[in-house]
């Protein structure tokens, strides 16, 4: 089979094709052709050499996270799945004995590390990471959510939003800021997000953005927020995590899953006592997360926003476009 590894770590032209022998299922596996994975800044990180877990000892590497497609071969002991089921994959893994595996959140595993290998065109998973696609979800719409989609999600969620709320989305034109925007839609949150790019706002309002502020500066962005926000998805951490905090109103709750935009922040610390704030840090969310999201997008509740797909062969391309900052919403490739 073909993938498309990372053979050197600097940057989208060391993507390369490469043949690989078709995997073959283990205990508890399943091999799926892949008809669709999403990228995310994560497999981005990596191919900058910016990710502790993936270092030159490790190439070629094959990323990819967000893995749709139908089930090719099962393992003799899989019972749940069976070849020619339609799935995606909770990118999830687990140790299944810790506190968090024993009581929940799943997500908050001691030993969580998250499945790569989908940017191929079969991937061996663990079967019981699989959940079924209703029909009517393509393969390319499902493999939005794995990863973007169910952060998002979570991190609502830990910010104990209501209908009526307002949020504020920092950078609200990638992968998990749509997401958390079509979501608060969804549940009748109003957004206010940012950008640097007035045509990327325009078509993120298309998808629910009440409010667009186009800038990269944080004072003029401050400025712009003259009404403070129930919460922050705040996914850019560096110096939008003080903004955030300043833009949040009494008791409000930042939560933070990312570092684009730097990775150390500054806090005012007596506003964070007196006006009784909360920052708190989310990774991924838990396989029911992504079931339920699978049901809403069946339910027509929303529609992932797939900016371009792109054909195995062209994966750099697609990590190219994610480093240009050019794409609205997700990014997919297709074999
Ligand atoms: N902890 C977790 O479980 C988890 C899960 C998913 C994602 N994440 C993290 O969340 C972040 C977003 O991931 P993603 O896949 O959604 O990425 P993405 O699609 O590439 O995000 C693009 C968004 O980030 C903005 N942006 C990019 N570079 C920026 C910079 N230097 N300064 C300010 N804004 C910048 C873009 O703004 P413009 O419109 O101005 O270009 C755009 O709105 C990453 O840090 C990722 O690692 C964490
Ligand atoms: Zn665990």
């Amino acid at each position: 089979m073909r993938a498309a590894a990372f053979t050197d770590l600097t940057g989208p032209d060391g993507v390369g094709i490469v043949d690989r022998p078709d995997p073959e299922p283990e205990r508890g596996d399943a091999v799926v052709d892949v008809e669709a994975c999403s990228i995310n800044r994560h497999d981005l990180w990596i191919l900058e050499g910016d990710s502790a877990m993936v270092d030159a000892d490790d190439l070629p590497f094959v990323s990819g996270l967000d893995v749709a497609g139908t089930v090719r071969e099962v393992a003799p002991d899989v019972t749940d799945v069976e070849p020619g089921d339609r799935v995606v994959l909770c990118p999830n893994e687990t140790c299944g004995s810790c506190r968090f595996c024993r009581e929940g959140p799943e997500n908050m595993c001691e030993n969580f590390s998250l499945y790569h290998g989908g940017l191929a065109e079969r991937a061996r998973v663990t079967a019981d990471r699989l959940v079924a696609l209703p029909d009517g979800v393509e393969a390319t719409t499902a493999a939005a959510l794995p990863t973007a989609y169910v952060t998002a999600y979570r991190m609502l969620r830990r910010a104990d939003l209501a209908a009526g709320d307002r949020v504020f989305v920092p950078g609200a034109t990638g992968g998990v800021g749509v997401a958390a925007v079509q979501l608060c839609d969804a549940l009748g949150i109003e957004t206010v997000g940012t950008s640097r790019s007035a045509d990327k706002l325009d078509r993120v309002r298309e998808v629910g953005l009440d409010r667009g502020v186009e800038s990269a500066d944080i004072a003029e962005i401050e400025a712009a927020i003259d009404e403070p926000v129930d919460a922050v998805v705040n996914h850019l951490g560096g110096e939008y995590s003080k903004l955030g905090q300043s833009v949040l109103r009494r008791g409000g709750t930042m939560v933070v899953c990312g570092r684009t935009a730097g990775g150390t922040s500054e806090f005012d610390v007596a506003d964070l006592f007196l006006a009784h704030k909360r920052i708190v840090g989310s990774t991924m969310g838990t396989q029911p997360d992504l079931k339920r999201l699978v049901e809403l997008v069946a339910d027509d509740a929303f529609e992932p926003v797939i900016d371009d797909t792109y054909p195995l062969a062209e994966t750099g391309a697609a990590f190219a476009a994610m480093q240009e900052r050019e794409s609205v919403g997700k990014l997919v490739v297709v074999s």
